[in-house]
Formats: structure tokens, C-alpha cells, sequence
């Protein structure tokens, strides 16, 4: 597979039309992993993403003495014999979790509990990205973190220790930090609880009680977890539905090419995850959901996107967590819907792989849309693109892809600079866009 870093995207030549199957769940794919790797027994996963992050977070474990046996080449399946919680070893070197802040974030949890000390780092973007918000709670559960800026970047150095249980008062909604408090709280004494300000995906909580580690959640949303003492390695494998995330942008482009119809098979639902839905029929995309089903403890669907002429929309704070990956691809969707979409409190947006306003407001408008920018979010008066430009994905995966999405309606092509890190979580995009007609390519570097 070529996988510059160019890819040129231009207008559809035809309508988008076919059944794709994307691939697992980045979310559930580190989860299934990490508590796979610290369970008693060995774990089969299936529906596994093997886009680089997720490759990070599994050669970390394997740094760390976990065995893991890759079931086929696509290394979609895999078999990962567990060392139990205490059963880790000291790494040799830096663990490196590339660009992938699910990875260093939740690692905190996990290395807060080990009794070695170990420096975990990340690519340029994941050096940037605030880490304070994982490295104080676990601080004040007794880990030692050192770092820059007082332990907000990487790289980190963390000295497990003996944890006590904290109450987590979050101040971001982030099941990334939620997660990290839940791995450390499998290490500490007595019961952690977190309390989010609006709930966020809920795949750690669905997946612990499958490890033997019971979850609760209070009527008043707050999480619970008391330490069973030790994860168990279910004896059923675990499998992994379709990213959502991925999705996205095949039903987005889907939507936005006349006379197109994609089906996208058997997606995660999780109603945490779904918030991009509920914007896109309320800009009056038509999305069926069919086929409804659970794979472990989570729903999915085929999700049956059709064309259909979008208008913009103000986005209901509520639904921002629940659609928080898809803003590059959501904004791509309103430069070329009818009117004014407006976008609020999702300042989280400006700390994720790129600073997702600005980069997508400047590649927006580089290809002729009419986008204000503001702090927590945008303004997009949508219309026409005129593309015929060249834009900077800036490295970040989802950028690249939206603008891939919105070149299949530009007048003419988009050519999308720093766009290889789709590889971190849809490596088979280009192909998997040209099986539906999407018109994108790779340019050779
Ligand atoms: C993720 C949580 C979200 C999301 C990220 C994956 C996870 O981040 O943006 O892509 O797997 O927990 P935050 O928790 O920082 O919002």
C-alpha cells in the first residue's frame, strides 16, 4: 500500500455507491488490550485496529513482558497472554505511544499502579497535548510524575507506587481521563470514583466487568469502581464492531455526492459515540440505521447513508462530547450545506491531534468557504467549494480525511499536505474510499 504523505482528492465522478465494512474501534481496541495484557489468562481479541496507535499501546505491553501472538497478517486477531495486574516488567527503553493520546493517557493509569518507574513519550503533535489532567489525579492517588511544565507534557517519567483511591471531580468531559482513573483505581485502595461534567464514551466501563471487574454508575452519572483485586481473561474472545469514527466519513461523503448510497456494515453504536448522527439529521442528512445488533456489550448497526442536500445548524452543546472526533469532517459537511452552522463549547476541539479550528478553518477557507473562527468553535456559512488549492492536514489523521471528504464536492481538486498519519487509524482509507468511488489518491512522495 502507497501511503505518502500527499493525498489528492477531487470531485466524485460518479455517485458513491457500495456495502464497506471499516475497521474495529480505536476506543475499544486500546481498551481490549490494556486490560487483556493485565488480566489473569489469555485474551483472544478479534476486530482489531491495526492502525499505528493502536500498534503503540500493544508494543508497549509487549515492552513490558506481555506475549502477544498476532492470529492472522492483517493482525486483526490476536491472542495476548495476559501477566496479570503485578505481572508487568520494567521497560527497557522510553515507551513511545506515537500520536496517540487515548495511549499516554490511559497508560498513566496503568503505570501509576506499577511499582518501576517508566518514561513514556509521543511524536511531536502528542508532545504538545496537555497531560495535567491525567498526571495530577494519579499524583494525588501517590504516583511520582515528572515532567515538563510541572508534569503537563511529554515527556513523562511515572513512579508507581502504593495508590490510594481518589473522588475524581473532572473539569474537561474526557473518557480518556475517566479511563486513566479507572486503571489506576484497579490499583488502589479503596473505591475511585470520577464525575464527569457531561458523560462521555463509556467503552472502559462496558469492558471491565467483562474482565471480572464490576463498574457502577450512580444515578447521578458519578462512576464507582472498587478493586476486585485482579482482572480475569474472559473465557469468550473478545470482539471489536466497526469504528464510527471511520464511518463517518464514508456516510458524510456518502450524504454529500448526489445520488449516492453506501451502506456501512455493522458499526459500534454506542450512544456515547453517536452525537454526529443526531447533527447530521439535524442538518437533514438521511441515515438508517439497520441490522441492529450487540456485539459483546455494546450495540451496533449498518448505518445506510443516502444523498441528501444538507442546511446548517447550531449544534446543541449536548451532543458535542458525543461527537467530539467528528467536527473535521462535520465542518466539511457545513461549508457545503445551505446556510449558517454554528458550533460552541467545543473549545476541547483545539487540543486534539492538531488544533482542529484553526487547521480545519484554514484549510476550509483555502478551498473558498466562509468559516469564522472562535474560541470554543465556528461559524460556517456553507455554500460552494471552489478547492483547486493545496492544504496542511498538519499531521493530523482526521483533518486529512475530512478534507478528502469535502474535495468529492470542490470544483476542483484538493491536494492535502501531512495527511500520513491517516495510518494511525484508518490505514486502508484510500482504498476502502475508492471501493464506493470516492475520487482520492496517494501521491508518491
Ligand atoms: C477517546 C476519547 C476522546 C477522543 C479520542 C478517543 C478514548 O478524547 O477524542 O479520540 O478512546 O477515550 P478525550 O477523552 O480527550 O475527549
Amino acid at each position: 500500500m502507497n501511503i505518502g504523505g500527499r493525498l489528492i482528492a477531487g470531485s466524485a465522478q460518479s455517485p458513491l455507491k457500495g456495502c464497506v465494512s471499516v475497521p474495529g474501534d480505536k476506543s475499544m481496541s486500546h481498551r481490549a488490550v490494556m486490560l487483556a495484557s493485565l488480566a489473569d489468562g489469555v485474551t483472544e481479541i478479534h476486530g482489531f485496529l491495526p492502525g499505528e496507535d493502536n500498534l503503540a499501546t500493544a508494543s508497549m505491553f509487549e515492552q513490558m513482558g506481555v506475549r502477544i501472538d498476532w492470529l492472522n497478517d492483517a493482525k486483526t486477531s490476536l491472542r495476548i497472554h495476559g501477566v496479570g495486574l503485578h505481572g508487568l516488567s520494567a521497560p527497557k527503553k522510553m515507551l513511545d505511544a506515537g500520536n496517540s493520546g487515548t495511549c499516554v493517557r490511559l497508560m498513566t493509569g496503568v503505570l501509576a499502579g506499577q511499582g518501576f518507574p517508566s518514561t513514556i513519550t509521543g511524536d511531536a503533535s502528542l508532545c504538545k497535548r496537555p497531560m495535567r489532567r491525567v498526571t495530577d489525579p494519579v499524583s494525588r492517588m501517590g504516583a511520582s510524575v515528572d515532567g515538563d511544565d510541572g508534569g503537563n507534557l511529554l515527556p513523562i517519567t511515572i513512579t508507581g507506587g502504593k495508590l490510594k483511591a481518589i473522588h475524581h471531580v473532572s473539569e474537561v468531559a474526557s473518557a480518556q481521563v475517566k479511563s486513566c482513573m479507572l486503571l489506576a483505581g484497579l490499583y488502589a485502595e479503596g473505591e475511585t470514583t470520577v464525575r464527569e461534567p457531561r458523560a462521555t464514551r463509556d467503552h472502559t466501563e462496558r469492558m471491565l466487568p467483562l474482565f471480572g471487574q464490576p463498574v457502577v454508575v450512580d444515578a447521578d452519572g458519578v462512576i464507582h469502581l472498587n478493586p476486585a483485586g485482579k482482572l480475569t481473561a474472559p473465557k469468550a474472545p473478545i470482539h471489536i464492531p466497526a469504528d464510527p469514527s471511520s464511518a463517518t466519513f464514508f456516510a458524510v461523503a456518502a450524504t454529500l455526492v448526489p445520488d449516492s448510497e453506501v451502506t456501512l456494515e455493522q458499526v459500534g453504536m454506542n450512544p456515547l459515540r453517536n452525537g454526529w448522527i443526531r447533527i447530521l439529521a439535524g442538518m437533514g442528512g438521511q441515515l438508517s440505521l439497520m441490522n441492529k445488533g450487540k456485539v459483546g456489550e455494546e450495540k451496533v448497526a449498518d448505518i445506510h447513508a443516502i444523498h441528501t442536500p444538507l442546511h446548517g445548524l447550531k449544534v446543541n452543546p449536548a451532543d458535542v462530547p458525543d461527537a467530539i472526533d467528528e467536527f473535521p469532517v462535520i465542518f466539511a459537511a457545513a461549508s457545503l450545506a445551505d446556510g449558517e452552522f454554528l458550533l460552541a463549547d467545543a473549545e476541547e476541539l483545539r487540543v486534539k491531534e492538531s488544533d482542529r479550528i484553526a487547521v480545519m478553518a484554514k484549510a476550509l477557507i483555502a478551498a473558498g468557504a466562509d468559516v469564522t473562527e472562535y474560541p470554543d468553535g465556528a461559524r460556517i456559512i456553507g455554500g460552494k467549494l471552489k478547492g483547486g488549492c493545496t492544504v496542511d492536514a498538519e499531521g493530523d489523521h482526521r483533518i486529512a480525511m475530512a478534507m478528502a471528504v469535502a474535495a468529492q464536492c470542490s470544483e476542483a481538486e484538493i491536494s492535502i499536505d501531512n495527511a500520513a498519519a491517516i495510518a494511525t487509524s484508518f490505514p486502508d482509507f484510500v482504498p476502502l474510499a475508492q471501493s464506493i468511488g470516492m475520487n482520492v489518491r496517494w501521491e508518491a512522495p
